[in-house]
């Protein structure tokens, strides 16, 4: 394996520096859509995460959030969010972060999650397990539901008339889990099922740059990913359930119950 982690977490530290520096003075704040800010940090990040993958890896692809795409023939490819949590960030609410993966041949190989706040950064290579700090992580050992730290997002689209809004599931959740929280970066939250603090996270909607990186923690962590009805979770697609393993059914059956 090349020097793929090394350069992620690199580079993760600098976008999150970068954060941190402009945490509080942030000068444009615009609309993506009806309730989708983004900040001019957002898009310094990516540029510096692209620029410094071009550097090292100049023939690999790209994707990244904000816009800054590069296709070729390459079997690896960069899926890049450089600012989760835009909405906390933009209001000075303390959890969000960089999440940079790699894929090859389209199997997720190195994924990097940087919190710059509590200075955190988790990581996984591919059979290689995860770190925190570079200590190794597992998931939890929750055993039910009801023993569950639980945490979830609403997509952007959560107030359009029509959609799926996530909030029929939320409440199924909170009437039988422990707790059920929406820290608001799902990048984060992913790391955080990867090492038990939390015990299972899902969401609707989510993009390949919230997902990949906290997607391989979890899975080098001993968790298991899948769709909402328990089939093969896709990076590109609409569901993610991710949980510790133990508690993975009983979120199934709460996920397809239909339940309101
Ligand atoms: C958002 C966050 C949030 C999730 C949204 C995402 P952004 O990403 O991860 O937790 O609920 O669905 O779009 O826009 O802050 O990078
Ligand atoms: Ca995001
Ligand atoms: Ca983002």
């Amino acid at each position: 394996m090349g020097n793929y982690l090394s350069v992620a977490v690199d580079l993760a530290r600098k976008a999150g520096k970068t954060q941190l520096d402009h945490l509080g003075r942030v000068t444009t704040i615009e609309r993506k859509g009806a309730i989708n800010l983004v900040t001019e940090v957002d898009r310094l990040c990516e540029k510096q995460i692209f620029e410094g993958i071009h550097e090292e890896f100049p023939n690999h692809d790209f994707l990244g959030e904000e816009g800054v795409a590069k296709r070729s023939e390459s079997e690896f490819c960069w899926i890049v969010d450089p600012l989760d949590g835009t909405t906390n960030y933009a209001h000075q609410f303390p959890f969000f972060g960089v999440s940079i993966a790699l894929e090859h041949k389209g199997e997720l190989i190195c994924g990097v999650v940087y919190d710059p706040i509590r200075e955190e950064i988790f990581a996984a290579e591919k059979e290689k397990g995860t770190t925190l700090n570079g200590k190794p992580v597992r998931v939890s050992g929750a055993p039910n539901l009801k023993e569950s730290l639980l945490a979830t997002g609403f997509a952007y689209s959560v107030q359009e008339e029509g959609r799926p809004d996530n909030l029929n599931h939320f409440a199924n959740f909170i009437k039988t889990a422990l707790a059920v929280r929406r820290p608001g970066a799902a990048a984060i939250d992913l790391a955080y099922v990867a090492c038990g603090r939390l015990d299972g996270f899902w969401e609707l909607f989510l993009k390949p740059w919230d997902m990949a990186a906290g997607v391989l923690l979890i899975r080098e962590a001993g968790g298991t990913v899948t769709s909402f009805n328990g089939s093969t979770f896709d990076v590109y697609g609409d569901e993610i359930l991710a949980s510790n393993g133990k508690i993975h059914e009983e979120m199934i059956e709460i996920l397809t119950s239909g339940k309101k």
